[in-house]
């Protein structure tokens, strides 16, 4: 791996961390340093075939800065380990990067004040496919890329690929049920668990 642009794509993401520790103009700023949270920024590797966004860091999450290693991040485990890949080859991060008190839904402000960061680590990472977890990042990452107007409950269409074109080259979106919709729902467990079968056949596309 090119020393240089690891050294240069680490730097970029340092930013994005440092300007998130300090982001007091969050309305999520203050909710988190009362009560010792820290952002979660992602976690894996800068150099990741695929991305996946889920919607907003829950209080495990928010205790340890890291992404999905609560309740959901089991289940996300459990998939991985369904496909054979080792969850730190793919990066894993959120929309909002700040816990929404009492694990409410994220709101469109927060969605829109966090989203440029969401955007520049796709820009530093520039993944080949962007999974994303639940419909808060399915809506956001369609309309980002042109495609809102396929838009469609995630019922209808998780597991569907969607080709885009991003600046650094054609791309697949890949909507997916968010892991905590499927802890109680055997049936959406099983979806998750196919459609993760879908995307190891398009990550060396
Ligand atoms: N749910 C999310 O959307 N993201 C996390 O990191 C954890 C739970």
């Amino acid at each position: 791996m090119d020393q240089e642009e690891k050294q240069k794509r680490f730097e970029a993401m340092k930013a994005i961390r440092d300007e998130l520790v300090g982001f007091a103009t969050s309305p999520l700023f203050e909710y988190r340093t009362k009560n010792g949270y820290f952002p979660v920024v992602g976690e894996g590797s800068h150099f990741a075939r695929v991305m996946f966004v889920g919607e907003a860091p829950g209080e495990t999450e928010a205790k340890t800065g890291k992404p999905f290693c609560g309740a959901s991040g089991r289940v996300l485990d459990e998939c991985f380990a369904h496909i054979g890949m080792p969850r730190l080859d793919a990066y894993v991060t959120n929309i909002v990067k700040d816990r929404p008190p009492g694990n409410r839904d994220p709101e469109l402000d927060e969605i829109l004040l966090y989203s440029p960061f969401l955007d520049r680590q796709i820009e530093i990472i520039q993944p080949h496919v962007i999974a994303t977890l639940g419909r808060f990042s399915m809506d956001y990452i369609m309309k980002k890329f042109n495609r809102g107007t396929d838009l469609r409950a995630i019922s209808k269409i998780h597991g569907q690929v969607f080709e885009v074109e991003a600046p650094y080259g054609k791309i697949k979106i890949l909507p997916l049920y968010h892991p905590a919709a499927t802890i109680y729902n055997r049936a959406t467990r099983e979806d998750l668990f196919r459609d993760f079968e879908k995307l190891k056949t398009l990550i060396n596309d």
